[in-house]
């Protein structure tokens, strides 16, 4: 990757809570998962630049970076619709109907899984288990948990936010 990083700069309050995680850490490389997560708090997703803006505030290499975002699907690697809609179809919620809820999310928004829709109003991602198995199945819609799901709760609350 060879995007200049040199240029850019969060706000100042990001900037100053990672000058002081920096300060309390053993080493820069261990504030990774905090930087990332002050950069898509303000970008809204992890361009290459950024991803190399973060590389450099940690000393590590923009490959370690990659790593990470890619492992874990809290960060974006390509802008999110303005409601991310996530659907767990991990073991627990699929016996409990995920994939009823899958296709209800595909068919109503038109796009599959990575997909975002024409109007960047919705995006769509399918993840693994989202920590409230006895509640499934789980949709996550940017931060707000919807928990024993229904294809028919499922629709309303798309509506709901269109
Ligand atoms: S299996 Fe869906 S939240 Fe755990």
């Amino acid at each position: 990757m060879t995007v200049s990083s040199s240029t850019l700069k969060l706000a100042p309050e990001a900037e100053a809570r990672i000058d002081d995680l920096q300060r309390r850490y053993p080493t820069k490389a261990a504030t990774l998962l905090p930087v990332l997560w002050e950069i898509q708090t303000q970008v809204g997703w992890l361009p290459q630049e950024w991803m190399a803006y973060a590389a450099a505030r940690c000393e590590v290499p923009v490959s370690k970076v990659l790593g990470v975002v890619s492992f874990y699907t809290m960060f974006h690697q390509e802008q999110p619709g303005r409601h991310h809609v996530q659907v767990c179809r991990n073991i627990s919620c699929t016996m409990l109907g995920a994939e009823a809820i899958l296709a209800c999310v595909r068919e109503k928004l038109g796009v599959t899984n990575g997909g975002r829709t024409a109007d960047g109003k919705f995006s769509l991602e399918e993840v693994e288990c989202l920590a409230g198995c006895s509640w499934g199945p789980v949709v996550q819609i940017n931060r707000t948990y919807h928990e024993n799901m229904t294809p028919e709760k499922t629709a309303q609350l798309l509506d709901s936010l269109e």
